[in-house]
């Protein structure tokens, strides 16, 4: 059950509830470049606090083409936060003017904090380095769409698995389905140890490894993210692990011919662009499925 319900942790989601995100993100499919005049009369505010293009664009454009109005802002100036107002005040002030709030924020709790004040429901579009859980259903739905199925399949993650939240989310989300989970990257970069032990308490299969070529030839997904650069406590550790990967047409040579490359972009130096010409890069198809699957989630949650 989706309607009036706050989204602020993949952990919250069940499998029925992402089947039934799944299906009708598949039917919305159909509208996402026309339009489904079902939310007309609500107002979605967006209040981005850090910076964003898919996730931004793609939420309005989902309400819009959903026959919906969008209000809100991106950085905090011009607003009175520069005033100093407090989120609680602000995400008041958002909550009485619309019937759902998008918040996207530089700290980790913003979301749950924005849910607590706020009655409308609140959707997490990213806080700190610990979720985006409309990325992970994103990710999730791109691989469903790609195969038909996503049990049984082989999942590599790669790159900075610590500091990317689309990557502690999709794990998350990941526990609800039967799969094999490859953690790659520099040791320093490996998942908290707080979702390690949640996600295996949750039965999820894990293995680390610091090789991509090692890997590489046993996976159906490859899944990979940039350096966070900005979410480094140190700076000397962030001149270790720079440049320590990247995905090229060469290494693709072991790979199987039904390798899906995905990227929650943006993306930096971590993907070749010539990978972009091959048969395994998903990850444009991806960001573009952000619309539809957008619409699914505004579309259940509040009608
Ligand atoms: C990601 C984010 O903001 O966490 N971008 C996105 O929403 N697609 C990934 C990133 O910034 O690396």
């Amino acid at each position: 059950m989706w309607r009036n319900r706050d989204v602020i942790s993949a952990r919250d989601f069940t499998r029925s509830d992402i089947e039934e995100l799944f299906e009708t993100a598949k039917y919305m499919e159909k509208y996402a470049k026309g339009r489904l005049d079902v939310m007309r009369g609500k107002i979605m505010a967006v209040a981005f606090f850090e910076p964003s293009t898919r996730t931004r664009l793609s939420f309005e454009v989902a309400m819009k083409r959903l026959g919906g109005d969008v209000v809100g802002f991106w950085g905090a100036e011009g607003t009175s936060v520069e005033k100093g107002e407090t989120l609680a005040d602000t995400i008041r002030m958002l909550d009485a003017y619309s019937d759902v709030i998008v918040i996207r924020h530089r700290y980790e709790g913003a979301a749950k904090l924005a849910a607590e004040v706020a009655e409308s429901p609140v959707v997490n579009g990213g806080d700190g380095a610990f979720n985006h859980p409309t990325q992970a259903m994103l990710d999730v739905y791109t691989i469903w769409r790609e195969f038909g199925y996503v049990d049984g399949l082989n999942i590599g993650l790669l790159g900075d698995l610590r500091h990317a939240r689309t990557v502690n989310s999709l794990l998350e989300i990941l526990t609800n389905f039967n799969v094999k989970v490859y953690l790659i990257s520099p040791e320093y970069l490996r998942p908290r140890a707080e979702t390690i032990d949640y996600v295996q308490s949750k039965g999820l299969k894990l293995s680390f490894y610091t090789n991509v070529e090692e890997v590489i030839g046993e996976l159906d997904v490859m899944y990979v993210v940039r350096i966070q650069k900005e979410r480094f406590i140190d700076p000397l550790e962030y001149e270790k692990v720079k440049g320590s990967y990247r995905v090229t047409p060469d290494m693709l040579r072991k790979a199987k011919k039904t390798l899906v490359i995905l990227h929650p972009l943006p993306r930096v130096d971590e993907i070749d662009p010539r990978v972009d010409a091959t048969s395994h890069a998903k990850y444009f198809r991806q960001a573009a499925l952000g619309v539809p699957l957008r619409m699914a989630l505004i579309y259940l949650i509040l009608s």
